[in-house]
């Protein structure tokens, strides 16, 4: 195909175009970046004008804003919707990254001989929706572009989405699609290509704790009254019993038990405990008993504390009580769980274990539902022929752990089903300090992208 050529032709000049947009620090979680998540959405804007795209527009929202274009070519094509994020993570913390988060660097490493690039964002998800941009480019430029595309790409994903919902009620007509198309998750490994067919569900609360109305003297009051931060301690540590399976009454009704056979399929997917713990330099792996690595990271619901403070926590010794601790709680959530019962539930529960010696109060921030995304389909076969195309091996169907809150909304508003097609690795950093995108995965993305459309529309006809 022509536009394979052109995308080969034409790699040193994308990556620079990326680089161009990862220096935007279009951290949504942050207000001081505002002016960045628009600076962010103008640039996409202007760069998807000059590749040919029409109706290009960026919508405000009460938060930040959506980025749409489309190319119709015949109404009677199907219609391929590409989502994607250019909002970031925040960076922190800073001090742990080798080079400055929104100075894209490109270094070799161990897994990618090849090089990646280096920068918040690279892979989640500006480097990754920027390889469709591309591949749109080319498709365009070689006139094989063999179905309609339509883009929509927010601002908001890292912070839960809230104004996509009502972007899509408002916009459906415009939006009307087939299929969404995402790049925003992860293959197995760079020889072991995979597609994902699930995301899980994500419930999340911050809880404060107050003991006394003030801080104390830890020697004048302590062993007298409840510290706020052992309690909140011992409240958290009694989630999880011994098999560290979730105490929260009616937290696992929900949550459809896999059958036997996809158990298995699950045994067969090519995993090394020893590489993975290695990679993490851990001596054991932990989880809720009687299931595989690979299932309570992708078929089972979680709960962890992102973050946890009260007290002293400046330089040297401070002796005191605090009369306050927090802590933030996620809990991943799985098929069939809904996130508004499990945060009921989950306030319900501590505020019923919370002692009489402190009161507690939970906040719920954004959530989302989980997905799964069946394989008998078309666009399903198209995203599987498409990167064993490229990869030259058939890929391999798995749950992914991540959420991605508006995939469940596509299908509910738009009535539409996703493909998440991901080229990132999960070693890759997203969310952490030196995230990084391995040029292969960029390049190929990008390659196998055309075949998608490719085979999607003759599958269709
Ligand atoms: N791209 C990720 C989700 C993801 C990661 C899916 C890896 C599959 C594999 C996405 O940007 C993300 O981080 N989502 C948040 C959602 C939350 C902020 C509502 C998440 O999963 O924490
Ligand atoms: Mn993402
Ligand atoms: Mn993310």
């Amino acid at each position: 195909m022509r536009s394979i050529a052109i995308l080969e032709e034409n790699k040193e000049k994308y990556l620079d175009q990326l680089i161009e947009l990862l220096r935007i620090p279009s951290i949504s979680a942050d207000p001081k970046h505002k002016e960045d998540l628009v600076k962010a959405s103008n640039w996409l804007k202007d760069h998807l004008e000059t590749i040919g795209l029409e109706n290009v527009n960026v919508y405000s929202t009460p938060g930040h804003p959506v980025v749409y274009a489309e190319k119709i070519i015949d109404k009677s094509l199907p219609t391929v919707l590409v989502y994607g994020h250019y909002d970031v993570q925040p960076p922190d913390p800073l001090d742990l990254w080798d080079s400055p988060p929104f100075e894209p660097v490109i270094k070799k490493t161990k897994i990618h001989p090849e090089g990646a690039i280096f920068a918040r964002g690279s892979c989640d998800d500006k480097g990754q929706l920027f390889m469709h941009v591309k591949a749109i480019e080319a498709m365009i430029a070689s006139q094989e572009l063999d179905c309609n595309v339509k883009i929509l790409f927010e601002g908001e994903e890292e912070v839960g989405s809230d104004n996509l919902e009502n972007f899509l009620k408002a916009n459906t007509e415009l939006l009307q699609c087939d299929v969404v198309l995402i790049s925003d998750s992860s293959v197995i490994a760079n020889d072991v290509p995979s597609i994902s067919v699930g995301l899980r569900g994500l419930s999340y609360a911050e809880v404060e704790v107050t003991g006394p109305n003030r801080d104390l003297h830890s020697g004048v009051y302590g062993g007298g009254v409840g510290n706020p931060i052992n309690v909140l301690c011992e409240m958290i540590a009694s989630l999880k019993d011994e098999n560290k399976h979730i105490t929260i009454p009616g937290f696992y009704d929900d949550v459809e038990d896999l059958t036997d056979e996809e158990r298995s399929a699950i045994e067969r997917i090519p995993f090394s405990i020893e590489e993975y713990q290695d990679d993490l330099k851990i001596e054991s792996v932990e989880g809720e008993k009687g299931f595989h690595t690979l299932e309570r990271t992708s078929t089972r619901p979680t709960l962890d504390v992102n973050g946890i403070w009260g007290g002293y926590i400046g330089k040297g010794a401070k002796t005191v009580l605090p009369s306050k601790a927090y802590a933030k709680i996620s809990m991943r959530l799985v098929p069939n769980q809904s996130d508004d019962n499990i945060t009921e539930l989950f306030t319900k529960h501590f505020e019923s274990i919370a002692p009489s010696s402190v009161k507690v109060k939970v906040t719920p921030h954004h959530g989302g539902l989980p997905a799964v995304t069946p394989i008998n389909t078309p666009e399903y076969r198209a995203a599987a022929k498409a990167m064993e195309k490229t990869y030259g091996k058939e890929p391999i169907p798995v749950r992914g752990g991540g959420s991605i809150p508006i995939v469940s909304l596509f299908e509910t508003i738009l009535g539409v089903k996703t493909i998440l097609m991901g080229f990132g690795l999960d070693s890759d950093d997203i969310h952490s300090p030196n995230e990084h995108y391995g040029l292969f995965n960029f390049y190929k993305g990008m390659e196998t992208i055309p075949y998608f459309y490719k085979y999607y529309a003759e599958l269709k006809s």
